[in-house]
């Protein structure tokens, strides 16, 4: 699958989701968000979004319901290669309801904020999510890319 090129300059508005709290966790809450995401994603993701906690703040949003404090979604950036977006991942029990486009939507202010004028979303899967919510492009020629090497 290609890779995507999202602007930064323009980005929508971070909207707020009623019942959703999303933002940074804290250092020490790295073992839940973690475990959330190797228990219903992958450990390959399990270990890019550990990446993200070498970093203060971490460079990763995650979206929890408030009422019940289970964690909805997740999207990192900078832990992949610099200035890629991703792993990003919604519950299946959360999916539908906007979370996906939060978690993505504030993480990409943060890149913005830390001072990158595009982001990469690498080896794009749901790529008319990603055109739909930020105006995502595809990279021409992008795949393999940088996932391209033989190691397991
Ligand atoms: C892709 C994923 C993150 C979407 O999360 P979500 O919370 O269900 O998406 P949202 O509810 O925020 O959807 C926002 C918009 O995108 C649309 N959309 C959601 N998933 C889509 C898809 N797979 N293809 C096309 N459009 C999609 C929604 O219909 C919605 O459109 P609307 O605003 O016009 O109503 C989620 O399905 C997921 O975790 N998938 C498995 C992991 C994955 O593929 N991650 C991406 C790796 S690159």
């Amino acid at each position: 699958m290609p890779d995507l090129l999202v602007p930064l300059y323009d980005l929508p508005v971070a909207r707020e989701q009623e019942g959703l709290w999303v933002g940074k966790p804290l250092p020490h809450q790295s073992p839940s968000v973690l475990s959330f995401i190797g228990d219903n994603f992958s450990v390959a993701w399990k270990a890019e979004a550990s990446v993200s906690f070498g970093s203060l703040p971490p460079k990763i949003t995650v979206a929890v319901e408030r009422e019940s404090g289970r964690f909805a979604g997740f999207c990192c950036w900078d832990c992949t290669a610099k200035g890629f977006l991703g792993p990003i991942g919604v519950h299946d029990n959360f999916r539908g309801k906007g979370v996906g486009q939060a978690v993505v939507i504030a993480a990409l202010h943060s890149m913005r904020e830390a001072g990158y004028g595009y982001a990469v979303i690498g080896d794009a899967g749901p790529i008319e999510f990603f055109q739909r919510i930020c105006d995502a492009r595809i990279i021409e020629g992008s795949s393999p890319g940088i996932y391209g090497n033989p190691l397991p």
